[in-house]
């Protein structure tokens, strides 16, 4: 099998994620937080040392400002639900994921008005075109970092000091990104990171977090026992108690410190390299194959390992389909809940074929995805 759909989630996780997490659990599998004894606080302690890791891998300015969530859907909903109120006004994208635009559709209902910035034809964000929008009602910006579609990399420190000079809040969604791009917020002023462990962190699904700039700033939606205060029947101001209610997925915790490490150890930018290159012949065979049209940046210009294409006028959940089927190579068609950005390829009906690379694809797995491409083409 050769997986090409780590934009989805990241496959395999690196050796150790699968030993150290059921390991772990048995050794001090306690509910963190909870209680002072021993098996709790060791829990408890590999618990802060993630924050620490993430706090690191950020530039962060304090580890108990990443609040653990379950994807960087739950984080994005957290920050969106909870910080617009009615009468505000808040801009994104037509790049956006759909759980940047569900929310966006949720605030909507609730008296905000929302502003959503087209992308030139590779998927790019123009900064200026945010800064155009901004209004004295505008509360925030929200941008995708790298397209799961296109593959595109937005100027996302371009865009934070705009909206830091027009005192307006920024949240990143750096699903594709955190693990392979650099993203400092000791440099650029994000006032909200949204990631997700399972991709380019290499750690189990389920497991997410949210970096908040400033914690008073975002009001709660979510409240409930967070091990401390109990007597108090409002939810604690401090951190990350103030966004973390309810059990910590402590496998999860545990997992994603794995994949952290593994992608210290190897070099986020050596990754990225790797991947890349990878990504640049892939695009530079696919372009020789008659009637193949590949999305997104040309070749040569920056983009993560995500390359979407099509073959003719054939249903890219069909090629998608026949790869898996025939071939034993896993990709993903259909429109990768990105309506908008597929509106702006004019692919809302067929869709695309999404091959995603990942640190451990190689360059004979990429032949093989060819060799099939150029099979399925000659069937045409
Ligand atoms: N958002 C993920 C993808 O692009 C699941 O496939």
């Amino acid at each position: 099998m050769i997986y090409f759909d780590n934009a989805a989630t990241s496959y395999p996780k690196p050796e150790a994620l699968y030993q150290e997490i059921g390991s772990r659990m048995k050794r001090y599998g306690a509910n963190p937080g909870r209680s002072g004894h021993e098996f709790g606080l060791r829990t408890n302690r590999a618990i802060y040392e993630t924050r620490e890791a993430l706090n690191q891998t950020f530039s962060g300015d304090n580890p108990l400002h990443f609040v653990f969530t379950a994807n960087a859907t739950e984080s994005i909903n957290l920050v969106i639900l909870g910080l617009l109120k009615d009468g505000d006004h808040v801009i994104a994208t037509e790049t956006e994921h759909n759980s940047v635009l569900r929310p966006l559709e949720l605030a909507k209902s609730r008296g905000i008005s929302v502003s959503l910035v087209s992308v030139d034809e590779q998927g790019r964000v123009n900064p200026g075109k945010i800064e155009a929008e901004i209004c004295a009602q505008t509360k925030l910006v929200v941008c995708t970092h790298a397209s799961n579609v296109t593959g595109a990399i937005q100027p996302i420190e371009e865009i934070a000091a705009i909206t830091e000079a027009h005192g307006v809040f920024f949240l990143v969604d750096a699903a594709q990104s955190a693990g392979i791009l650099p993203i400092n917020l000791s440099k650029a002023k994000i006032d909200f990171l949204a990631i997700t462990g399972h991709k380019s962190l290499y750690g189990p699904q389920g497991i997410g977090a949210l970096y908040v700039r400033e914690p008073m700033s975002l009001p709660v939606i979510k409240t409930g026992g967070t091990g401390s205060r109990s007597s108090d029947l409002n939810q604690p101001d401090v951190m990350p108690d103030r966004f973390e209610s309810g059990t910590l997925n402590t496998p999860g915790v545990l997992g994603l410190q794995m994949g952290l490490d593994f992608v210290r150890l190897q070099g986020r930018e050596k990754l990225f390299a790797q991947e890349y290159a990878l990504t640049q012949v892939l695009m530079k065979e696919l372009n020789r194959i008659p009637g193949i049209k590949i999305y997104g940046p040309p070749i040569g210009e920056p983009r993560v390992p995500v390359v979407s294409f099509n073959l003719g006028d054939l249903d890219s959940a069909e090629v998608s389909y026949i790869l898996d089927d025939e071939f034993g190579i896993i990709t993903r068609g259909g429109l990768h809940c990105a309506p908008l950005i597929h509106r702006r390829l004019g692919t809302s009906q067929q869709g695309a074929v999404r091959v995603s690379l990942g640190a451990f694809s190689t360059k004979q797995e990429i032949e093989a995805f060819l060799e099939a491409i150029r099979a399925i083409q000659k069937m045409m």
